[in-house]
């Protein structure tokens, strides 16, 4: 009997962990009217922010866009800081995959991104560098372990000052499942 106390716990855990990021695909929050002329473009290394864009992107019918570095990074923590540091004593602009976007379409641009030393992920730092808009509503969000989202929107505006900013969401890696109620409290209150 005592083998089995093991196995139920194991099984519980893992039961409530699918049902809470169940949510995500839960589909809750269908959006009334499709937001045509926005679009949420991100970059996720890991695939939380990922998810938070995905489910951005439903909550406000919108386009979505991911931007990759032409070499990815390989998801080692350790790794990941050695080339940051590396790309940034030359400039921090890496070698970036855009999608191929007509931006002229879009009033509305939602630019979400992984935490990465208290900042922007650096592609999303090269993103924003190598782009300038203007005369749009930028929302920025993120996801962190433990904060981020007022450096990271501060380098979006230092980079946009055409644009209006909006300093958006961020969600803890601990509340990734509860995306989806963030996100929708988020755009009730916020559009
Ligand atoms: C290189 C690196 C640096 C990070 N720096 C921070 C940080 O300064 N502050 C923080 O709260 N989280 C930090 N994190 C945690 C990530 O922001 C967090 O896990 C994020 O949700 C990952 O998103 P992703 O799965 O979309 O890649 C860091 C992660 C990595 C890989």
């Amino acid at each position: 009997m005592k083998k089995i106390y093991p196995l139920i716990l194991a099984s519980i855990v893992i039961s409530c962990i699918f049902t809470g990021c169940d949510k995500l695909r839960g589909r809750a929050y269908a959006p009334e009217t499709p937001m045509d002329s926005t679009l949420v473009i991100y970059y996720s290394q890991n695939g939380a922010t990922r998810a938070v864009a995905e489910e951005l992107r439903f909550q406000l019918g919108c386009d979505i866009a991911e931007v990759k570095p032409v070499r990815p990074y390989n998801g080692d923590y350790d790794a990941t800081v050695a080339r940051m540091e590396d790309e940034l004593q030359y400039g921090g602009v890496i070698d970036m995959e855009y999608p191929d976007i007509d931006y002229a379409k879009y009033k509305t641009i939602f630019i979400g991104t992984p935490i990465w030393g208290g900042k922007c992920s650096l592609p999303i730092y090269s993103l924003i560098n190598e782009h300038y808009w203007v005369g749009k509503k930028i929302f920025t969000f993120c996801t962190y372990g433990s904060g981020g989202l007022d450096s990271m929107t501060r380098q979006v505006a230092d980079t946009q000052k055409d644009c209006t900013i909006i300093c958006g969401f961020g969600i803890e890696n601990d509340s990734i499942c509860n995306a989806p109620e963030i996100i929708h409290r988020y755009l009730d209150e916020s559009l």
